[in-house]
């Protein structure tokens, strides 16, 4: 990665850093730089090449020290528990990736802080984040995920479960969640306090409620809130950040303490280099060639390859990269309908050989919003469960059961 063009207008670069290190726990992450935990997205591979990406862009900055963190998807604690083959390749690691952070997806405090206790003890986790952010129906309809703060002593006890397993080993736990069920229905305030109060390190905010899905807007107004709330801990920002300048905007805003990325790294990884450049207090941008996308995508390839054992379920995976990683290159729907069928890396080579490597990058058609976007919805809800925000005996053996249904993050 540190042979992609660097587009720079380096007039306005001030070389004073915009925020300072971002503490969790015992981590020192130099860049305030949070990759956002994306099931199906996020794993070794892919980190690998944000990491390159952000290293390489600390490097370029004249910063030193850590880069910044990347989670892994997420992970439910019963799988973890019953060591399922799948969850246990999901919680892999590079040897080199430090802190190794992975996301846990829990409904009831036992489970937890066995899932916990595995792994600190025995998978060498350094941070341990829990997501009570997930909006998919199948989740919310028993209670989980974006449902799971309103039940508000569940809530409480998942994360002081899961907190003091982790101190055993030094590991810090923290918590991602959604600004709550609906507009009439928030809970980002008082579960930030309770998982405060419960020892978390720190506590991101994606600034959209569980109704809203991945639609409209994030309301950053309430990731400013949030820091004016919480001043323990550092508050982490996540909603809509596609650009470099988007996250300066967002840390402007809101005062927030560090952001979390998502969609905008899609077939972006580079962006890691922009954002750490920029929390670096410089202008300078990566803006790739074709060529030089070609090669990356052929990297992530390569390493998916590598994750998965086996190229065939590699290419298939790279495959919903592919547009990501074209968006705004004049490269024609032949190409990337072929590219997005591709069955081996040989073919993924002779492909990408076919691209004007010279092309430069296509500038605002390739920037915005990428990723999942879709419409506002009713959120699915067990039986009577907004109407007291303590749980009863039904709702208990319901939410028992939202484990079982994950599939998704969020
Ligand atoms: C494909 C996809 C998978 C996701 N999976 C997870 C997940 O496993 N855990 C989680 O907490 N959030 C998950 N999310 C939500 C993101 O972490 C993030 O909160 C959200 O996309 C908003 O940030 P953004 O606007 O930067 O994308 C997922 C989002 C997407 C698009």
């Amino acid at each position: 990665m540190t042979t992609l063009t660097e587009a720079t207008d380096t007039a306005a670069t001030t070389g004073e850093r915009v925020l300072p290190p971002l503490r969790i726990g015992r981590h020192v992450i130099e860049s305030p730089v949070v990759l956002a935990p994306m099931a199906g997205v996020t794993n070794r591979a892919f980190r690998r090449i944000c990491r390159e990406a952000g290293d390489a862009g600390l490097a370029a900055s004249g910063a030193t020290g850590a880069h910044s963190l990347y989670v892994n998807e997420m992970v439910t604690s019963r799988a973890l528990v019953e060591r399922t083959p799948e969850s246990m390749r999901l919680i892999e690691h590079d040897e080199d990736e430090v802190p190794r952070s992975v996301q846990l997806y829990s409904v009831d405090p036992a489970t937890t802080a066995k899932a916990v206790r595995m792994l600190v003890t025995e998978e060498g986790a350094d941070h341990i984040d829990l997501n009570f952010g997930c909006p998919v129906p199948k989740v919310t309809r028993k209670g989980g995920g974006a449902a799971l703060p309103w039940k508000r002593d569940l809530f409480r006890s998942i994360v002081a479960a899961a907190v003091s397993e982790g101190a055993k080993g030094d590991v810090p736990v923290t918590v991602k969640m959604r600004a709550g069920i609906d507009d009439e229905h928030l809970t980002y305030l008082d579960a930030a306090r309770a998982a405060v109060d419960e020892g978390v390190a720190a506590v991101a905010l994606h600034a959209r409620t569980a109704s809203q899905a991945y639609s409209g807007t994030a309301d950053w107004s309430r990731i400013r809130l949030l820091k004016q709330e919480i001043t323990e801990v550092p508050v982490l920002g996540n909603g809509d950040i596609w650009s470099a300048e988007d996250a300066l905007a967002m840390v402007e805003q809101t005062g927030c303490d560090g952001v979390v990325v998502g969609r905008g790294c899609l077939g972006r990884p580079w962006l890691f280099a922009d954002l750490a450049a920029a929390f670096a207090g410089t202008t300078v941008r990566v803006r790739p060639t074709l060529g030089e996308v070609g090669a990356t995508l052929r990297r992530h390839a390569e390493l998916l390859t590598d994750f998965h054992g086996d190229e065939l379920k590699a290419c298939r995976d790279i495959r919903k990269h592919i547009a990501w990683y074209l968006k705004g290159f004049p490269a024609g729907s032949r190409i990337r309908n072929q590219l997005a069928l591709v069955d081996s890396l040989t073919a993924l080579d002779e492909l990408i050989a076919t691209l004007d490597p010279d092309t430069p990058w296509p500038g605002e058609a390739a920037e915005g919003q990428r990723g999942r976007a879709g419409s506002s919805r009713v959120v699915h809800l067990p039986e009577n469960w907004l109407a007291s925000r303590e749980l009863d005996e039904d709702q208990q053996a319901q939410v028992a059961q939202a484990e079982q249904s994950v599939v998704d993050g969020g």
